[in-house]
């Protein structure tokens, strides 16, 4: 059996997940008779003169499933739309000829639309290249699941339920802001996880006007007399990142835009806060979860999945299999593993089903035969 050099990288914002996965890709590697390369920080280890690159054995990597984030680094660099000097250029070519010069073989890349789309790019120019999927979205096509989604949910539904006794306390609308830029799965389900009262999503734009009658149903007037009836005096909204008003859009945090054309959101809590402040008689708090929420060690379905997923891109690339990416259909433990093409993931993504699962009038879970 002759023996493979396989790169690695990790592009886009880190997930819980990446480091099982490599694990998983070097362990059944090593079976497979593949000899595993890390590239440290996405594509932008394809474009130095001088690759930094790390040699993964078993002993390397033996403790790796434990770490979150990703221990090779990454960067939302885009090699086809790199700025330099005020303007953009393709240095696609310099990934191929590097590529070629550590003799690599293939390539393993982990990431979302965007590091998976460079990928489906150069897999069109003969590229081997073979996917796996991460976001704590979860809004790639293609596949039912990608690394990060469950950590994520699990550290949301904790602040979340934590939460409530501030609110309850001091009797104040809490604003919960998640990541999820045009996908609303991460706000939507920790909400259920951790019974937020209203939860808004990219998918669904929400009006102001409802959501303050909707706070009025439940709050009513927080009086002595609620306090001592002991019904509700606190209310949770979780929204994310990516959900704007029927007359209003998108906030940000600023007008720039990353290599891949997108703006950096957040700020829609704070707005929403302020919004229930001068037009209720409610007290509200906002708080913007940002990056610690894709912090933290990977949940067990997390590790599962990297490490499956890992040896599938394994399997993947000693047989040739090139321009793939690996899907899952199901969450471990029921979860069925197979390869669809790479281009699966260009100018599609998966967002909320709205019509099965959101109730555009109570603005939450639709009732799927349970009461909530
Ligand atoms: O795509 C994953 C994600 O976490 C989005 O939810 C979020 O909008 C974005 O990354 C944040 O980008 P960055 O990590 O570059 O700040």
């Amino acid at each position: 059996m002759s023996e493979k050099r396989v790169g690695v990288l990790t592009g886009g914002g880190d997930a819980p997940g990446l480091n099982p996965a490599i694990k998983g890709l070097v362990y059944r590697g090593s079976e497979l008779g593949l000899r595993v390369i890390g590239l440290f920080d996405g594509w932008r280890s394809l474009l130095n003169p001088l690759p930094d690159f790390l040699p993964l054995d078993r002993d390397t990597v033996q403790r790796w499933d434990r770490d979150g984030g990703t221990n090779l680094g990454s960067s939302r660099t885009n090699p086809s739309k790199f700025s330099a000097d005020g303007k953009q250029v393709d240095r696609s070519n310099e990934v191929i000829e590097n590529i070629a010069r550590l003799k690599l073989d293939a390539v393993v890349v982990c990431g979302g639309e965007d590091t998976l789309g460079v990928a489906a790019r150069l897999a069109e120019q003969g590229v081997r290249v073979v996917g796996i999927p991460k976001t704590i979205d979860k809004d790639l096509a293609g596949t039912d699941y990608t690394l990060g989604f469950d950590t994520a949910l699990r550290n949301v539904t904790e602040v979340i339920e934590r939460s409530r006794t501030p609110a309850g306390s001091h009797g104040w609308v809490q604003v919960i802001e998640v990541m999820g830029r045009h996908a609303g799965h991460l706000a939507l389900w920790s909400g259920v996880a951790g019974q937020a009262h209203l939860i808004l999503i990219p998918e669904h734009p929400f009006r102001y006007e409802r959501i303050f009658r909707l706070l009025r149903d439940r709050l009513g007037d927080m009086d002595l007399a609620r306090w001592l009836s002991r019904r509700s005096r606190y209310s949770v909204i979780v929204i994310s990142e990516g959900a704007y008003a029927e007359d209003g859009q998108m906030v940000t945090i600023d007008d720039r835009q990353d290599a891949f054309g997108h703006a950096r959101l957040g700020g829609v809590g704070e707005v929403l806060a302020r919004r229930i402040m001068s037009e209720t008689p409610y007290e509200a708090r906002a708080v913007a979860l940002g990056h610690p929420q894709r912090g933290g060690a990977p949940s067990p379905v997390d590790r599962i999945m990297g490490l499956i997923f890992g040896a599938r891109a394994a399997e993947a690339a000693a047989n040739g299999d090139f321009g793939k990416m690996v899907s899952a259909r199901g969450i471990a433990p029921a979860c069925e593993l197979s390869l669809v093409d790479l281009s699966v993931v260009q100018g599609q993504i998966n967002t909320v089903d709205v019509a099965r699962y959101y109730d555009t009038e109570r603005y939450h879970l639709k009732d799927l035969g349970m009461n909530l």
